[in-house]
């Protein structure tokens, strides 16, 4: 993958979306850099496998937050900036089965 630049408008939302791990700051850093992330990423991996494993997930499009039908994919909520981690700015609406 080309090296990106966040300060270059033309490839700010690509940078954004790139999803490289170096771009990732979800348990900050430095001294206080979260002391529970080791923890928390196991539990999340094992939420997403479990999930995974036991329902058929079916997509059903996207969503805005209001419930409104969407024709366009979610991307990073740039209101979040500065929040460690940005949310998606819609939903993606899914039927679950147990499988
Ligand atoms: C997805 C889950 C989690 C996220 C996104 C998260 C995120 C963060 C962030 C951003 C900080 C501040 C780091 C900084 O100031 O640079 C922090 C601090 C901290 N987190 Fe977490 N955390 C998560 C789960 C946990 C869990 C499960 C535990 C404990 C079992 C935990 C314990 C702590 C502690 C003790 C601190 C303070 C560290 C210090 O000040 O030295 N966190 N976390």
């Amino acid at each position: 993958m080309p090296k990106l630049r966040p300060s270059d408008p033309e490839e700010k939302s690509q940078f954004e979306s790139a999803m490289r791990p170096e771009s990732l700051f979800p348990y900050g850093g430095g001294s206080a850099i979260c002391s529970g992330r080791f923890f928390a990423k196991q539990e999340i991996l094992a939420a997403v496998v479990l999930i995974v494993l036991k329902f058929e997930i079916e997509p059903r499009g996207w969503f805005t937050h209001h419930g409104k039908k969407s024709i366009r994919e979610a991307k990073p909520d740039e209101g979040f900036a500065g929040a460690g981690v940005l949310p998606p700015d819609q939903d993606m609406l899914v039927t679950l089965r147990v499988k």
